[in-house]
């Protein structure tokens, strides 16, 4: 099995909205975490917890997102919401699985999904969020 590869952070997936840059640092290295417990064949528990983790976090990281947007009315808010809804539904499919033992399903071509995933969610759906959010307090 290859091993798949980390994330790391480049100045172009900042937003320019503090909590939300320094909630997607967390996301990517739960991420690189996860990807390390595959890589370096870690005990199951340590998968299970890592996943859980990365679960747990990801969906207050939306909520924080969500509630903000709701904040200052973002136009595009329900297509930006249903795209972390799906996310979340795959991640937790992953965790389910784990839970079932399942432990073949944590494929590598997961763990790359889930980073490709959250680094085009944040250059397109994030930076378009943000860029709208900056022009509506410079005008407010
Ligand atoms: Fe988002």
């Amino acid at each position: 099995m290859a091993n798949s590869e980390y994330i790391i952070w480049k100045k172009d997936y900042e937003t320019g909205i503090v909590m939300v840059d320094r909630q997607h640092r967390i996301l990517v290295d739960l991420i690189n975490k996860l990807k390390d417990a595959h890589n370096q064949k870690k005990e199951k528990e340590v998968l299970r917890e890592t996943i859980i983790k990365l679960v747990d976090y990801t969906k207050f990281h939306f909520g924080y997102e969500e509630k903000h947007m709701t904040q200052f009315a973002y136009n595009k808010l329900d297509g930006h919401k249903l795209q972390h809804q799906v996310f979340v539904k795959q991640i937790v499919d992953v965790l389910e699985n784990l839970k079932l033992g399942k432990y073949e399903n944590l494929t590598e071509e997961i763990l790359n999904f889930l980073s490709d995933w959250l680094i085009e969610h944040i250059l397109k759906q994030d930076k378009e969020y943000s860029k709208f959010y900056k022009m509506k307090i410079k005008y407010a």
